[in-house]
């Protein structure tokens, strides 16, 4: 990643008051990879502004969470993690320490009493005031949580950390309002940022060196700015030279159109992996979830798209328990899942949300016990279908985009390294290579969640 940056006028440094110099920021991140794209924003306007990122927590002036809302596991994570932060300032006294992100935005209001000693708490349309906000001081909490329909960063080149992969933010918020999700509350309206400036944004990556982009909006697909659609952007960035894979995340099936399946079929980079949450197997379900498709519509789509993308992976989301969900409902989404075959998917208990239409209108009828062994179900299910569509892969010879050693070596105590395939699959094997290097790898056997092989290419 040591090439030189492009020149362009476009990513010259926000203009911010200066804040203390070399004052140390640790950012820790949770949820979604929109929270990850917008630290590397948040690492960006700081450093810019004279602070230093550090990546240790006890070396820093300032602790920074960025957090998420989505479910209330989240929000209770970070409150404990914030208390057992809060025991640094035995040896720091002048620690600051705040909280970032949907769930600073979410919980704006009782925040400064479920946890006292927070010092800020910011929410994600903000971030361009941070600096100014750390230059103050305060005995309360200093709070920014003003929703800006036009804010998206535009001109902030963000700080990526190392590795093969450079998010890019296309479009931020969400118009859907499914009703069991917080994020229009806490994340805003929806807005496009100019393709233009994404294009320039993908060529300054591509000449940091990165070979992989992923595209990221809460709605990915619903991209638009002036006339160009998410098909046509696709095909723009594809075109960057140095970028071989392109991956968006996560698309809304209704938004889902023809021209973008056509973009995905013919243009080369675009990777044959797609993350397409259902949420449910039931009609009933997805009506009083308002997510503005039916079981066979939603069907139909993936028929087009694996006529069109025969090798296509596909992954998707699923809530377990919603209001008013039946063991009719729910054996109706196992029958999806044996019908559709996702190669995975991530799974959740419904979690109530504060402000949300079902919070106000829908009953929380299904008791726990209920949602967790539905849960469980479902999870062992998909397990064993991961596991054969993952056997089918054995005796194939795949292009892996190599991240690394692996974190866990092999029962002998060799090294392994390990990277993703096209449809994103996790690929492990013995032989020596480079992080970002593209290799061929024979796979020799696989589990529910990785492939293990060989290098085949040249440099055993
Ligand atoms: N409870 C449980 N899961 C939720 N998700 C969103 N909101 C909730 C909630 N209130 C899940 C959806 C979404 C994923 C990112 O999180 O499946 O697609």
């Amino acid at each position: 990643m040591n090439l030189p940056l492009l020149e362009t006028t476009e990513y010259q440094p926000v203009a911010t008051r200066p804040g203390p110099a070399g004052r140390r920021v640790y950012i820790e991140t949770y949820g979604c990879q929109m929270n990850v794209a917008d630290s590397e924003l948040v690492a960006s306007i700081l450093a810019d502004a004279g602070f230093q990122i550090t990546e240790q927590a006890e070396q820093a002036d300032i602790i920074l969470l960025n957090t998420c809302a989505v479910r209330e596991h989240a929000e209770e994570r970070v409150i404990g993690r914030v208390s057992q932060l809060n025991g640094l300032r035995a040896h720091r006294p002048n620690l600051t320490l705040g909280i970032l992100g949907c769930m600073a935005q979410h919980l704006s209001k009782t925040l400064p009493d479920r946890a006292p000693f927070v010092d800020l708490v910011m929410g994600p349309d903000s971030y361009r005031r941070l600096p100014q906000l750390l230059s103050q001081s305060s005995d309360d909490a200093l709070l920014d949580v003003r929703l800006d329909r036009s804010e998206n960063y535009s001109g902030v080149h963000p700080q990526r950390t190392t590795g093969t992969n450079a998010w890019v933010t296309i479009i931020r918020g969400c118009d859907k309002f499914c009703t069991f999700c917080i994020v229009p509350f806490v994340r805003g309206r929806e807005r496009s940022v100019a393709a233009d400036q994404i294009v320039r944004q993908v060529q300054h990556i591509a000449a940091e060196g990165f070979k992989e982009v992923t595209l990221l909006g809460q709605t990915v697909n619903s991209y638009r700015a002036d006339d160009v659609d998410f098909a046509d952007l696709l095909r723009q960035v594809s075109q960057v030279e140095g970028i071989e894979r392109v991956r968006f995340t996560s698309p809304y099936p209704v938004d889902f159109t023809d021209r973008v399946i056509d973009a995905m079929a013919e243009v080369g980079p675009v990777c044959p992996s797609l993350h397409l949450p259902v949420q449910s197997g039931s009609d009933e379900q997805l009506a009083r979830m308002r997510r503005g498709y039916t079981v066979d519509q939603y069907r139909q789509l993936v028929h087009k798209l694996r006529a069109a993308l025969p090798d296509l992976a596909l992954t998707t989301d699923i809530i377990t328990g919603f209001c008013g969900e039946t063991d009719a409902d729910f054996r109706q989404t196992c029958d999806l899942m044996e019908e559709i075959r996702y190669d995975s998917a991530f799974m959740f208990k419904y979690s109530e949300r504060e402000g949300t239409y079902a919070h106000k209108k829908l009953p929380d009828d299904v008791p726990q016990a209920v949602k967790g062994e539905r849960l469980q179900h479902i999870i062992a299910l998909q397990e064993g279908i991961s596991r054969q569509i993952n056997q089918q892969q054995v005796g194939r010879t795949v292009e892996v985009l190599v991240e690394g050693p692996s974190k866990r070596p092999a029962a002998d105590g060799q090294p392994r390294y390990y990277g993703r395939t096209p449809q994103g699959k996790t690929a492990i094997f013995p032989q020596l290579a480079a992080s970002n290097e593209l290799v061929a790898v024979h796979i020799a056997r696989t589990t529910s969640h990785t492939l293990f092989g060989d290098r085949i290419d040249d440099a055993a």
